[in-house]
């Protein structure tokens, strides 16, 4: 695989023209559930399946459309605080931030999706190894996917899949319960004129499916598990990226802390902050840019093939077939784009002329770029947006050990235990010194 770093290539390798198809990278993440590959949008490599897949229901996934959930996302808000003011605000007790934000991402998901959580939220643990089974196989795949021949031994290795086979996947069957509960009550609401309320992805799902009979049988469930194993453990990174690198630059918390205060006072903000609200602060904007920019959360490079005829890349010529890739870690460290200090959190760094800001927009690679751009970014952007000023006004986070301000991995290997310890006390905000009370 050739490693290209310069930004500018971003259109000729992840544009519409020629498309550059995913390289075998993308086998390796074909996600299996009972021994049997799920074709997903994500990794697919065919390119007429991506397109009865994406096609059918992009338009839901627009933001004039995602916005219609922002009741969804309050909802869940609401109950991620109530958890946490019910174990650890003022209490002196250690939270695993990692942890929760990653139970508030897939809850959230699961609402959006669903109109019901998942349920990590009220357990306050990893229901079924959810967690635990996306990082081991993570850590266990990023290798194979670099060595795509080792598949042979890993994926699709009979022995693997026949055991696997047994031991069902819970993403998959959590969906395919909602799906099964939701077409029953579609079949009662018939039979009886009631008219359904729900507008979460998955009504609108099968509105779709009912619609256009050309839509594959497996469409629902690709759509389905999609949202939520795409959705949740990158949305959860990038909010730990953001919370983590604010509280480790105690000036860049202030300054954000002033423009949200700012903005409250002058009547700007609701105390769950909307989506409107928040695309009027642009230190906030600024932040989430530079996490998104220094942590990416998706690591790997997104390959691509060289189509047919070949093609000029940094003034080289690649023939057909090569394997090429801007990884998103690389390209976010170009001096030229980002300037000299590529390395470090500086958020005023978009607070610039607006040719500028728009060239290292158009070289952040964090939702991808293109043709495969990721589907769900405006889903992460309402939660991310919301969430982020709403808690930084509700509670003060600090480390649970300020001498040792690092997130750690234990047991990298074998389990899952992936610690960003905090204590959370409420924020006194308003003038009669009670702190802010989001939920009744
Ligand atoms: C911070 C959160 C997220 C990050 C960093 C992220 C990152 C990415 C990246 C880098 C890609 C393209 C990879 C490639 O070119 O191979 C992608 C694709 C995709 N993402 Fe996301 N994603 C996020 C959230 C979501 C959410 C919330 C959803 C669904 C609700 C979602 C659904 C998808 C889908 C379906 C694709 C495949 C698109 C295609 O191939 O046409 N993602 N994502």
């Amino acid at each position: 695989m050739v490693s290209i770093s310069d930004p500018a290539e971003i259109p000729t390798i992840y544009g519409f023209n020629p498309i550059f198809q995913k390289s075998d990278f993308y086998h390796v993440l074909l996600f299996y559930a009972k021994g049997k590959p799920v074709p997903t949008i994500f990794a697919t490599q065919n390119d007429n399946l991506h397109h009865a897949l994406r096609k059918p229901i992009s338009t839901i996934y627009g933001m004039s459309k995602v916005v219609s959930f922002e009741p969804q996302v309050n909802s869940t808000m609401e109950y991620f605080f109530k958890r946490l003011d019910d174990v650890f605000a003022d209490k002196d007790q250690v939270c695993n931030f990692a942890f929760w934000l990653q139970a508030f991402a897939f809850d959230v998901i699961g609402e959006v999706t669903f109109s019901k959580r998942i349920g990590f939220l009220k357990k306050g643990e990893d229901i079924d190894g959810i967690m635990g089974s996306i990082w081991k196989y993570f850590t266990a795949t990023s290798p194979v996917s670099q060595m795509p021949w080792l598949d042979l031994v890993w994926t699709k290795n009979p022995i693997k899949q026949r055991l696997s086979r047994a031991k069902p996947n819970p993403i998959v069957n959590f969906a395919a319960a909602r799906v099964e509960e939701r077409q029953t009550r579609m079949k009662k609401a018939l039979s009886s004129n009631e008219v359904l309320e729900k507008r979460d992805f998955l009504s609108q799902f099968l509105e779709i499916t009912q619609r256009d009979e050309q839509i594959p049988p497996f469409a629902l469930a690709a759509w389905t598990v999609s949202n939520v194993t795409a959705g949740s453990d990158t949305t959860a990174i990038l909010l730990r990226s953001i919370f983590y690198n604010l509280m480790r630059h105690p000036k860049s918390m202030r300054c954000l802390l002033d423009e949200l205060d700012a903005a409250a006072r002058n009547g700007r903000l609701s105390q769950l902050v909307t989506w409107k609200e928040s695309r009027g602060l642009p230190y906030l904007d600024a932040c989430i840019k530079e996490a998104a920019r220094l942590h990416p959360p998706f690591a790997l490079p997104f390959e691509r093939v060289v189509p047919s005829g070949g093609a000029t890349i940094c003034g080289r010529r690649f023939q057909a077939g090569t394997v090429v890739a801007i990884p998103a870690w690389v390209a976010h460290r170009d001096v030229d784009t980002f300037g000299k200090d590529p390395d470090e959190w500086r958020p005023e760094r978009w607070l610039c002329e607006e040719t500028r800001r728009r060239r290292m927009e158009n070289a952040l690679l964090t939702f991808g770029a293109g043709h495969r751009v990721c589907l769900g970014k405006n889903v992460s952007y309402l939660e991310i947006y919301k969430l982020v000023p709403t808690m930084l006004r509700k509670y003060e986070i600090s480390f649970a050990e300020p001498a040792r301000p690092e997130w750690t991995v234990k047991n990298r290997w074998l389990a899952h235990q992936f610690n960003f310890n905090v204590k959370l006390r409420q924020r006194v905000v308003d003038q009669d010194q009670t702190p802010l009370d989001l939920y009744d």
